[in-house]
């Protein structure tokens, strides 16, 4: 796949994403001044046509912040994110409109983003509102359609969002990214709040609509396991930073990123039997509003050297699709 990646050319290119939140810290001397989160750092990978590209990282990493920016959700502190030959993040109100109908996210927790006091059929027909689709007969009649291609029934066309399960509201969450027809969609931990059963209904809906739909993913989780199950390729990040992307085989094979490696460490292997050495990495995460100089792991690096603290790695292409920000590489 790597291969063919090289010759085509990407759906989404995000080149240099950066995102700064500003906050004021209630403590020190600096204390009710603006500082900011570096939430997102320099990031940048493509995204090809039918594939799904996993994200993981631990918690307050920046994955969705990542997601979010790249869909203009949040407005981007600099970079580019080039859809159709257009730079997103230069794209007019009207323009972002058209492109997010291609465009479509699916959140974790579906009841945050479903207006209460509508019906489920009012609110899977509002995309097709807001993106001018059909007539009313044709909404009606898309909506009745992407029910059924979700697992639901008509009868749930006039309940409203409480009346439904967890794993029925993700369901919602993905038949609303879908009605408007979508090339992309960006799932944030669509299935982090699931039990383990309802998890693996909504990721094989995924996977049946990824291939019958022919879309391609952007999917963040920290949850490994999953990430590996549906990924072609995966990109780790750490403190804000994209350290390490590869092929999925060629990631759990041969890691190269000291962080990537403590990751996979964590993933129980299928045959308990065989041992595996546990990396625990040491020192607490450093916090985004102060992250460390150079390379942003250098605190917690097992094998951190002098130029680690003082110079930020460069990312490198070590073989085909395999990249790495790491000074140990060079
Ligand atoms: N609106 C905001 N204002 C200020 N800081 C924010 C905001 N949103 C996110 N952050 C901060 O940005 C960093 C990245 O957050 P983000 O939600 O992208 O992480 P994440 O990898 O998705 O984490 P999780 O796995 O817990 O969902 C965190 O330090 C978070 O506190
Ligand atoms: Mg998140």
């Amino acid at each position: 796949m790597s291969k063919v990646h090289s010759i085509q050319s990407p759906l989404l290119d995000i080149q240099n994403l950066t995102k700064y939140f500003p906050v004021k810290v209630p403590f020190g001397s600096i204390r009710g001044q603006n500082r900011q989160v570096k939430a997102v750092n320099d990031v940048s990978f493509q995204l090809y046509e039918g594939e799904t590209l996993g994200i993981v990282g631990e918690s307050g990493c920046g994955k969705s912040t990542t997601g979010r920016t790249i869909l203009r959700l949040l407005e981007p502190t600099s970079g580019k994110v080039i859809y159709k030959n257009r730079n997103i993040f230069e794209a007019g109100s009207k323009e972002i409109r058209t492109i997010r109908q291609d465009l479509q996210m699916v959140f974790q927790d579906p009841y945050s983003s479903l207006n209460p006091r509508k019906r489920i059929g009012h609110l899977l027909e509002e995309p097709l509102i807001i993106h001018g689709l059909g007539d009313s007969k044709e909404r009606t009649e898309s909506v009745l359609d992407i029910l059924e291609k979700v697992g639901l029934k008509a009868e749930h066309y006039y309940r409203y969002p409480h009346e439904f399960s967890g794993g029925q509201r993700q369901r919602i969450g993905l038949a609303r990214a879908l009605i408007v027809n979508p090339k992309v969609v960006i799932c944030d931990e669509p299935v982090s709040a699931l039990d383990v059963s309802i998890q693996s209904q909504i990721i094989n809906l995924l996977r049946n609509f990824q291939e019958s739909l022919k879309l391609t993913y952007l999917f963040i989780s920290h949850d490994i396991s999953v990430v590996r199950y549906l990924s072609n390729r995966i990109g780790v990040m750490y403190l804000g930073n994209l350290v390490e992307e590869a092929p999925t085989d060629t990631l759990f094979k041969s890691p190269l990123h000291p962080y990537t490696k403590a990751l996979l460490s964590s993933v129980p292997l299928p045959n308990p039997k065989i041992k595996k050495e546990r990396i625990i990495l040491s020192g607490e995460l450093p916090s985004p509003i102060n992250p460390p100089t150079g390379c942003v792991f250098h605190t917690r690096c097992p094998y951190v050297m002098d130029i680690c603290k003082k110079q930020v790695p460069i990312r490198r292409n070590i073989e085909d699709g395999h990249f790495v920000s790491c000074h140990l590489q060079n």
